[in-house]
């Protein structure tokens, strides 16, 4: 078999490694939830009296209820859809008063409450954001967003409800949505009854536990058994020649540099140069008006796509070919009308340096790319869309 300078998610997650069921503690560490510990306690709050698989079915009611949103029409699913691998299948999403799920969803109501500005990453194996090449990461200060403005799955969960495109909408003021949110889940027997089970105790509904819920929830979205990682855990039949081409490909050419570790990404901020989305106004710098942005995640990128931080990589040919530009002078790569230019707003100099010092490749590279890629890809996670959700709301929000 042969050694990659990286390590498969199933390879050094030795015993729980491939079970949707397994939940992460804060130090990295792995615990068999549904080893005989059901009833034991939270290992990433390390709360004892927490029912953990309660709390799972807690959080995946919540992340469907569109009771969290203002004006009760969005659901954390409206834009994390198993349909589209747990992200919305659009460049941009469109939140508060859309209709519609995917590329169809519209904006179903005329008011001031535009696109979301950016597009929406998949959920599927955040459990896993920040896991450095030798399987090292902390749960807490998981890196989220494009931009890792956010740390970890847990603070992660509250922002959402308070972004006016996103969740909030009209409903109330930033100040108080959070209360509001809280206020009416409080208002609710079911939830009531849902959060003592959980929690082992009456009247435990506050934004904290909330965000376990949720963070707990997504924390079982998970999909690590790809062909790459069988191949990884020994089966030398898992992987196609052109896969296997294209996996050392990626490598040799210095993609590596930056998707690197498990997790297919350093999850570091870098400069490639991606183009502004022409639909939006104005030009978004990235993380401190730098135009950097996280490198993404590599994996299950099938049913993911469009591509980076505004969607404007349309597909993965496209996406590929843009980094024939970015390692070349900045002008088109050999994609053709349609093909991806480097940002005007960010100079050849402020590339970052592994940018600038990739390896030439040519189109058969591309395939073979293209199909190692899809190796990484594991379509049998949790797909489960709950009948109902406590409010009686339409679980999802407003996505027929
Ligand atoms: C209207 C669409 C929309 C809704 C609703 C929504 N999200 Fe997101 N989500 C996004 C976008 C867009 C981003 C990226 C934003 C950014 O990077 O600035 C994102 C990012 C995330 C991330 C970070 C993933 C990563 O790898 O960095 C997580 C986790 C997440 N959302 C979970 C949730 C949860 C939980 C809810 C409900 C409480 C929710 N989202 C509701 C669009 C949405
Ligand atoms: C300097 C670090 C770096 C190098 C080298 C690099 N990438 Fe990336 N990659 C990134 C960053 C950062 C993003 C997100 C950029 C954005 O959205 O603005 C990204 C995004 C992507 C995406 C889009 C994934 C998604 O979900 O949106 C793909 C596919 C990709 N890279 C493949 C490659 C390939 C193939 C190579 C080699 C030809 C490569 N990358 C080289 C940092 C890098």
């Amino acid at each position: 078999m042969r050694v990659l300078p990286l390590l498969a998610l199933c390879g050094l997650m030795t015993f729980a490694a491939c079970r949707p069921d397994e939940e992460l503690a804060m130090d990295g560490t792995i615990v068999d939830i549904n080893n005989g510990t059901d009833t034991g306690g939270d290992p990433n709050t390390g709360n004892p009296s927490v029912n953990i698989a309660s709390l799972q079915e807690l959080g995946r009611l919540l992340f469907w209820d569109p009771a969290l949103s203002g004006q009760l029409d969005v659901a954390c699913a409206t834009c994390h859809h198993p349909d589209f691998g747990y992200a919305d299948g659009r460049a941009l999403p469109i939140g508060v008063g859309g209709q519609g799920l995917g590329p169809g969803r519209f904006d179903a109501v005329n008011d001031d409450i535009g696109l979301v500005g950016r597009n929406a990453p998949t959920i599927i194996n955040t459990a896993f954001n920040g896991m450095d090449v030798n399987g090292n990461f902390n749960a807490g200060q998981a890196p989220m967003f494009w931009d890792n403005r956010a740390q970890g799955l847990e603070a992660q969960a509250l922002l959402p409800l308070q972004s006016f495109e996103e969740m909030r909408g009209h409903a109330f003021d930033e100040s108080v949505s959070l209360d509001s949110i809280v206020n009416r889940l409080r208002a609710n027997d079911t939830y009531q009854t849902l959060f003592a089970a959980a929690y082992g105790q009456q009247n435990t509904i506050n934004a904290t536990n909330i965000a376990a819920a949720i963070a707990a929830f997504e924390r079982t979205i998970v999909a690590t058994n790809s062909p790459f990682d069988r191949f990884q855990a020994g089966d030398s039949n898992a992987l196609t020649a052109d896969q296997i081409r294209g996996m050392d490909r990626l490598q040799q050419i210095g993609c590596m540099d930056c998707h690197s570790g498990p997790m297919f990404s350093d999850f570091q901020l870098h400069v490639i140069g991606v183009p502004d989305s022409p639909q939006l106004a104005t030009s978004d710098a990235g993380a401190n008006g730098t135009y950097a942005f996280r490198t993404a995640t590599l994996r299950n990128l099938t049913e993911t796509g469009p591509y980076f931080h505004n969607g404007v990589g349309g597909n993965l040919q496209q996406v590929l070919q843009f980094y024939l530009a970015a390692r070349g002078n900045g002008g088109p790569g050999p994609g053709g009308p349609g093909a991806l230019n480097v940002n005007p707003n960010v100079s050849r100099n402020d590339l970052d340096v592994e940018i600038r010092n990739l390896n030439n490749f040519n189109n058969n590279d591309v395939q073979d790319m293209i199909a190692f890629i899809r190796a990484l890809n594991d379509p049998d996670f949790d797909r489960i869309i709950p009948a109902t959700v406590p409010s009686g709301l339409h679980p999802g929000g407003n996505i027929e």
